[in-house]
């Protein structure tokens, strides 16, 4: 069962339903098991938003959330039916019982049921509120059923006349963290934080890209935690492949490597990348570009804050980067017309930040009427600038080539500034070889 009490749900399922108004049903769908290889299935985990709102990490369910002609709503949950011999080869059901008892439904039903009864449910609401776009099936079969209550007419019945995408109401709930959320989302900052620690502690010369992210997975999997993306380990000129999970590489003295990591804790993500010489030492020219990147994220850290809109960090990077590159000779020319026509792009050509909660990338517009939109209190963002010199990149002279590096936090927004939940792992170049030499 989840650390959050099942009031969150309900208070969760409760302002939907005042979003929705009177007469209105919604109807949420979980995530389909996947299967890895033959007869072997990844480890399931429910879809974010269905969680959001049940607290149910079951496959096969769907929620029914509906409103009558006064805004009075009830809870309907439809899930697998214990199943005592299921139950011994795939592990224990809330069942029926359970739904009602333990996760707060007014009714439930078996999942089985669900195309048979769900035509009632339909019959003379106005509007109906569904995630469109999730899986095709489920599509196709909301289609359906619109179709049976429509053919109810004649007796009486009808289906919805209006159809409302879900997402757009529940993507901006999730958007703003609650109190319960932003913990979460600390621990998980922690925990990551606290597995690029071991990293930093652990690595040496000649070890392999795959090992060191093993000691990364040795902290999560000590928190019951699993990595909350594809963890990213790159050793050398591996950093600045952006996507880079192979992770298969050894890893070389006189090399930076950069890990791309953090936990899923509870359903919340952590996301934190830092980059470290593997024997303990930045060179010259790996400081150089560090300084300049951990000064870009510092101010665009400070540049989070309420109010301000969501390009502004990035605007911030891409300025402190152009002047950077320019000092240091890998750009030339002059600074506003190199922003201008966006020249740092050959170096840094990813955004400087996305939404993060309990998906990485989480969910929520980035725009609104058209522009960037403003911070609130209790959104959470990662702030995550890098320049990357591609290898055999001839326009940059020779020593600079092959040096990927990326610094990223996750920054929660508060009315009182920017709070960086991933703080407990070091970043400057002093506190870095300071922590690797007495380690
Ligand atoms: N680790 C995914 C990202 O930083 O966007
Ligand atoms: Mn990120
Ligand atoms: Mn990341």
């Amino acid at each position: 069962m989840s650390r959050l009490e099942q009031s969150v749900f309900r208070e969760r399922r409760e302002q939907l339903v005042n979003v929705m108004g009177a007469n209105a049903i919604a109807i949420i769908a979980t995530r389909d098991e996947m299967y890895r290889n033959r007869d072997a299935d990844y480890k399931y985990r429910a879809d974010s938003s269905f969680y959001y709102l049940t607290g149910f990490a079951e496959p096969e369910a769907v929620a029914v959330l509906e409103t009558d002609e006064n805004g009075d709503y009830s809870y309907t949950l439809f899930c697998r039916e214990r199943h005592r011999e299921m139950e011994i080869w795939t592990g224990f059901r809330a069942g029926i019982e359970g739904a009602l008892a333990d996760y707060g439904a007014d009714q439930a039903f078996s999942i089985e049921d669900l195309d048979d009864e769900i035509i009632v449910f339909l019959l003379n609401k106005e509007r109906l509120f569904v995630r469109f776009g999730q899986t095709k099936k489920f599509d196709v079969r909301v289609g359906e059923w619109c179709n049976q209550a429509q053919k109810q007419q004649r007796q009486g019945g009808g289906a919805p006349q209006q159809m409302i995408q879900l997402d757009s109401i529940l993507d901006e709930m999730r958007l703003i963290k609650s109190a319960e959320e932003i913990e979460l989302m600390q621990i998980a900052g922690q925990i990551s934080a606290k597995a690029h620690l071991r990293a930093m502690q652990t690595v040496y010369p000649g070890m392999m890209e795959y090992q060191l992210e093993a000691e990364l997975n040795y902290v999560f999997g000590q928190h019951g935690c699993v990595p909350s993306y594809n963890t990213i380990v790159g050793g050398g000129a591996n950093g600045c492949i952006l996507h880079y999970v192979e992770n298969d590489q050894p890893l070389k003295d006189g090399d930076l490597v950069l890990i791309d990591a953090g936990c899923e804790y509870q359903y919340y993500a952590g996301d934190i990348t830092r980059t470290f010489p593997v024997n303990g030492k930045f060179s010259g020219e790996q400081k150089a570009l560090y300084d300049i990147i951990l000064s870009a994220q510092l101010a665009a850290i400070d540049a989070t804050r309420v109010g301000q809109h969501y390009r502004y960090p990035h605007e911030i990077v891409c300025k402190i980067f152009t002047e950077g590159l320019v000092d240091l000779g890998i750009l030339s020319g002059e600074i506003n017309e190199l922003i201008e026509t966006e020249a740092y792009k050959q170096f840094y050509m990813h955004g400087t930040g996305h939404w993060l909660g309990m998906d990485v990338h989480d969910v929520g517009n980035y725009k609104q009427h058209g522009e960037w939109r403003p911070y609130e209190s209790g959104m959470v963002v990662t702030v995550e600038p890098g320049l990357y010199i591609q290898a055999d990149d001839e326009t940059v002279a020779e020593r600079w080539r092959g040096i990927g590096i990326r610094i990223e936090d996750d920054i929660l927004v508060t009315k009182d500034g920017p709070h960086v939940l991933t703080s407990d792992v070091i970043k400057s170049i002093d506190d870095i070889e300071h922590f690797m030499k007495h380690n």
